[in-house]
Formats: structure tokens, C-alpha cells, sequence
């Protein structure tokens, strides 16, 4: 796992973009727990970070396309497509992630 950001700076509710390894990578908190998945939507590659995150699923921003957050499945319009999720950990020396 890789250290990318310190302990508590992605806020509940809030989600952060990060450049890993020249992949776009989000992670979200939401209620303290912590999902990081690849940040570019399939259908024309914009950012999901501001995507509204709602019963767990994601909608990107730009034409409300919707991810599962824990699986990174598209919901809609095409099958079996799927973002690459990874995994988090919240520890007292900082964010840290498996890619
Ligand atoms: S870029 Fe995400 S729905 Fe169009």
C-alpha cells in the first residue's frame, strides 16, 4: 500500500482526485469509510469527483452516468463495464491505498 494523503483530509461527505502511478485515481468518504475507484468515466472520461454519491452509487457530473462506489460497475447503457476499485485504509499516519 502506498501513503497518499494524511489521516482526516478527505472529510466526510468530501472526495478527493489523486495522480497515481499516471492513473486518475478518486477516493471517497463517505460516513468514514473510505472507497477509491478510477476517477475517468467511461463515456467521454470526465472526472467523477464531483460526482453526487447517493445509497451508494455514483453519478458522474457531466451526463449522469451511475457507478456502483464499492464495485465500480456501470449501471447503465453498457454492460459488464467496470472502473478499477481498490483498496483504502484510514490509519493514524495517513491514507493509504493498494494499487
Ligand atoms: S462523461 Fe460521465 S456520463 Fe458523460
Amino acid at each position: 500500500m502506498i501513503k497518499i494523503t494524511e489521516k482526516n483530509s478527505i472529510k466526510n461527505g468530501q472526495s478527493k482526485q489523486f495522480e497515481i502511478n499516471k492513473k486518475k485515481i478518486v477516493i471517497f468518504n463517505i460516513n468514514e469509510t473510505y472507497y477509491a475507484l478510477d476517477s475517468l468515466c467511461v463515456h467521454q472520461d470526465r472526472s467523477l469527483v464531483h460526482g453526487k454519491v447517493t445509497n451508494n452509487i455514483i453519478e458522474c457530473p457531466s451526463h449522469s452516468w451511475h457507478y456502483d462506489i464499492k464495485t465500480g460497475k456501470l449501471l447503465d447503457y453498457l454492460k459488464d463495464i467496470k472502473l478499477s476499485t481498490y483498496d483504502v485504509k484510514n490509519t493514524k499516519n495517513g491514507i493509504y491505498i493498494d494499487v
